[in-house]
């Protein structure tokens, strides 16, 4: 019999993972077995830094609940959300590029009628953003839910403030018969992610940039095409080119145009300026 040695104990380690019942848990362990050994080969892990490693580890699972995710937010910085949506979603150049959830996406947002303020009075630059949802053909959809949120005019997002009880700045938006929709909302401003965690400590001891550029989430989860989720953001925004989350992408970056005071896009009239966005999500068919 082999009594375990750092030469062998890799070999042996797979050949234990390797016989979980399903074979893509077996793969996936192995895997990370193999890569998890080597990281430790490479850098010649002490027992101290292992140790840390381990202690951050339990405090980001103590740091996390039902409304704070310090592992999502973990994985976010790593890089490691933005490479998943990047394997998953290779979707057909025609379509709107996906982007991370992140976590303060809540369920069952109020639905609203077009052209609705879904910031409902909160101080800030109001903002429209009207478009049409198509297919890949460019067939305008209608009836189709947007389902929309962001952070207030101070960077935070309704999970992150207690006394809430009733949706901000969040609803669900539907498309018109021709496949267009009005969101009117303020406009967002960057926002540093949360640092007052175990991500944030580990942040602090680099040259990181912990912002994230302006921008609004979209959630479109149409039957019979892939769920599409994704983000606009406001061109010329701060940390466009630094996103904390490398959640930026070329194609969902649009113009914040300021229009004066008078007739909005939905054909109502406000009495201060704003500014108008436009954008057209492209939904790809799952089959066909
Ligand atoms: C967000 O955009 O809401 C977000 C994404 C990842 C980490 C933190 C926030
Ligand atoms: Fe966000």
């Amino acid at each position: 019999m082999a009594f375990v040695n750092d030469d062998n104990i890799t070999e042996i380690a797979l050949q234990r993972w390797g016989t979980a019942h399903a074979p893509r848990m077996a793969e996936l362990m192995t895997a990370l077995v193999r890569h998890i050994h080597e990281f430790a080969r490479e850098v010649e892990l002490t027992e101290d830094e292992w140790l840390a490693a381990i202690e951050w580890l339990t405090a980001t699972g103590q740091a996390s609940d039902d409304k704070r995710q310090e592992f999502i937010l973990a994985s976010d910085v790593l890089g490691l959300s933005m490479l998943v949506v990047q394997l998953n979603n290779r979707f057909s150049p025609a379509a709107t590029p996906a982007t991370v959830l992140g976590p303060f996406h809540i369920d069952g947002s109020p639905p609203v009628p077009f052209g609705h303020d879904m910031s409902d009075g909160l101080p800030g630059t109001p903002l429209f953003i009207t478009g049409k949802v198509t297919d890949t053909d460019g067939k305008p959809m209608p009836s189709v839910v947007l389902d929309v949120w962001q952070a207030d005019s101070e960077g935070y997002y309704e999970s992150q403030i207690a006394e809430v009880d009733e949706a901000r700045l969040r609803a669900k938006y539907q498309t018109r018969e021709d496949g267009t929709f009005c969101v009117r909302t303020i406009a967002p401003l960057g926002y540093s992610i949360p640092m007052d965690g175990p991500v944030g400590d580990l942040i602090g001891k680099t040259d990181i940039s912990h912002f994230r550029p302006a921008h609004i989430h979209f959630l479109i989860d149409e039957p019979g095409h892939r769920k599409l989720i994704t983000h606009l953001f406001q061109n010329g925004a701060q940390y466009l080119d630094s996103d904390v989350v490398f959640g930026t992408k070329d194609a969902l970056v649009v113009e914040f145009a300021e229009r004066p005071a008078g007739e909005t896009p939905d054909g109502n009239s406000i009495d201060q300026p704003y500014l108008h966005a436009t954008y057209d999500f492209v939904l790809e068919p799952t089959s066909g």
